[in-house]
């Protein structure tokens, strides 16, 4: 299970030569209606892309569902898809989640590359091989293990993108710096958000699917070792469920943040992780992401969503923790006690 990683500034050039790379009979091309209108045209220059079959799926998680799933299938279907054809998913995470679950079970498999136009997606989702669609409001319910041949990196695809979205992106790039190295913590640590430099940026990008690679590469499957990769997720994925369920959705990166913040009190309490690079992390959380609008009338709700955390074994909330900088803890548990103090940490600390 290993992928080839393409960074590049010159998406044109580096797909022409990839597409003389992998052999293939046809070529489809997968946007939503985001990527079509603003990243479709400049890859359109190239005669091969303008020429191959575009599917394009509607934007947003709402879609990211089996309904859409069966129209890429039928699309595939309906327009000569072979086992030897190409599949090339332009977009978000929605777009490669999708576009990668079609491509692995299509004809029970074809080929395709991610070309990941959102910064999550280029440091996570496009990126270790978890492909799937929801299930009714069960997000990632269905999926299978199943890597693209070729992720192509191009920050200039950034351009476009909100500072919002720049900015939950580089959530989940603080916690691949949390579980890599102090040098490449402390870089993010420097790095403006409010000016981003893309050239910087693609760099920084190109560590952080290091940290990812590195760590999917021993366990690709999530047996062990992976689940340092959700670290900030416990809290945050029942915050980013209690936040739709109010009908004040918030970014997922910006849910991840605050969930770092809970993550790493419970890591100073528990394996003493070093309270100067708490307090660093925090204040460049809170300047970025704000303080998370939870009061203490959701702490009940809070805690039961985490109880429900697909991650937990034997009914016990499981977190990953550290120790320090690098220094992964995974399966660790916290007492309800604990738990709402991290509650109260993560608004007040
Ligand atoms: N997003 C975490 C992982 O890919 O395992």
């Amino acid at each position: 299970m290993s992928q080839q990683i393409i960074p590049t500034q010159h998406i044109v050039e580096s797909t022409q030569q990839l597409l003389q790379e992998i052999a293939h009979d046809k070529l489809f091309i997968l946007t939503d209606q985001h990527t079509s209108a603003h990243c479709l045209p400049q890859l359109n220059q190239l005669p091969a892309i303008a020429q191959a079959y575009h599917i394009t799926i509607p934007s947003g998680d709402d879609h990211k569902h089996i309904r859409t799933l069966c129209h890429v299938w039928e699309e595939l279907s309906a327009h000569g898809a072979t086992r030897h054809s190409l599949l090339i998913n332009v977009g978000g995470g929605m777009v490669t989640d999708l576009g990668g679950f079609a491509a692995a079970t299509y004809k029970r498999g074809i080929h395709y590359i991610n070309m990941p136009t959102t910064l999550l997606a280029m440091v996570d989702a496009a990126v270790g091989g978890k492909t799937g669609i929801n299930l009714h409001a069960l997000k990632n319910e269905i999926g299978a293990f199943c890597p693209a041949d070729t992720v192509v990196i191009c920050s200039h695809f950034l351009h476009t993108l909100d500072k919002e979205n720049i900015a939950s992106g580089f959530a989940e790039m603080l916690k691949h710096g949390l579980i890599s190295t102090e040098e490449h913590w402390t870089r993010l640590m420097h790095f403006d958000l409010d000016k981003p430099d893309l050239d910087e940026l693609q760099q920084l990008i190109m560590e952080s699917i290091h940290t990812k690679e590195h760590i999917v590469k021993q366990d690709p499957t999530e047996q062990h070792i992976r689940k340092a990769l959700n670290l900030g997720h416990t809290l945050g994925h029942a915050y980013e469920t209690l936040a739709m369920r109010q009908e004040k959705p918030c970014l997922h990166g910006y849910a991840v943040a605050w969930g770092l913040i809970g993550e790493l009190y419970l890591s100073h309490i528990r394996e003493g992780f070093p309270t100067d690079k708490l307090r660093q992390t925090i204040t460049y959380i809170k300047e970025v992401y704000g303080t998370p609008p939870f009061e203490c009338r959701d702490y009940d709700a809070l805690y039961e969503l985490m109880q429900h955390d697909k991650k937990n074994v034997a009914g016990e909330i499981r977190f990953t923790l550290l120790g320090g900088i690098g220094d992964i803890y995974i399966n660790r548990t916290a007492n309800h006690d604990e738990i709402f103090e991290m509650l109260d940490f993560v608004r007040e600390g």
